[in-house]
């Protein structure tokens, strides 16, 4: 009796114990580790390329889960997947606590939008102010969700809720994500969130709010 009782209790120290050492990611193991991911997400992830996410500054529990994501298939991309395939959680928590204390360069405000097709679109000021519009209020007729309700009203988003950082984010990423979404090609939202809110907006509106979000500072 006694014997398992003094079991139990060392099952609950164990357990506890494992669980401070696996909390939380380690910036500097997580810089190591990023060795293999520099040549598109850059050495401190100021990517190199519009279509490369930016991953400085963004939340670390985002990053680890889309890591996590990539690696079971959930979220699709060729290179990512095969990138995710060897990680350990406690590497996908170190890379992701290494990306988020990197500093963000200035926005990435590309001039030019082209992820395909028809989705090019010119960075007027009308363009940019159309997207604040609907970052800030949503699009009220086509029951669109004003964007700021989650990712913040400066496009920080919120960490432990796990609304990723927009704000100056690649264009052409930005478009091509909201698209995945649209088309159900992005399917590892919660809730089908973004699959939602994506489904409603026109093409126009998604151009649009690219272009501001990358210009935001
Ligand atoms: C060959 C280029 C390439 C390499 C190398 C690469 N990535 Fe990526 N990464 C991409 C692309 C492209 C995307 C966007 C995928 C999409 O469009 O959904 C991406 C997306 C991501 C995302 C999701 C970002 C977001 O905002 O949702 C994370 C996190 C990420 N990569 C981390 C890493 C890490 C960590 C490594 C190294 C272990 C790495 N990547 C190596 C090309 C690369
Ligand atoms: C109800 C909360 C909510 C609202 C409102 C919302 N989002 Fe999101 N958004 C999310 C969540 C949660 C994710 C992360 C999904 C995941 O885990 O992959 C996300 C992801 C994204 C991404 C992908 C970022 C990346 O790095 O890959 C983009 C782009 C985005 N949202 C744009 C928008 C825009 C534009 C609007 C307004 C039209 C909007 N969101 C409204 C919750 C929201």
């Amino acid at each position: 009796m006694s014997k398992a009782i003094g079991y139990l209790c060392f099952c609950v120290l164990a357990v506890g114990c494992s669980s401070i050492a696996h909390g939380a990611g380690n910036a500097s193991a997580g810089r190591t580790k990023s060795a293999a991911c520099a040549g598109c997400h850059g050495t401190d992830g100021n990517s190199m390329a519009p279509t490369f996410p930016r991953l400085a500054g963004q939340h670390a529990k985002y990053l680890s889960r889309q890591l996590s994501d990539f690696k079971s298939q959930k979220r699709t991309d060729p290179s990512m997947q095969a990138m995710a395939a060897g990680l350990s959680e406690q590497d996908m928590e170190d890379l992701g606590e290494f990306y988020a204390v990197q500093k963000a360069e200035s926005p990435a405000g590309d001039k030019q939008q082209s992820a395909g097709d028809d989705q090019v679109a010119p960075l007027s000021e009308e363009s940019i102010a159309a997207g604040r519009t609907v970052f800030i209020a949503g699009n009220e007729k086509t029951r669109v969700a004003a964007c700021s309700a989650c990712h913040g009203v400066g496009g920080e988003g919120n960490g432990p809720a796990g609304f990723p950082r927009l704000k100056g984010q690649y264009s052409a990423y930005l478009i091509k994500a909201l698209n995945d979404f649209k088309e159900g090609l992005r399917e590892n939202d919660d809730g089908a969130m973004m699959r939602t809110i994506a489904g409603k907006m026109s093409k126009a509106e998604i151009n649009a709010v690219s272009a501001y979000l990358s210009n935001l500072r």
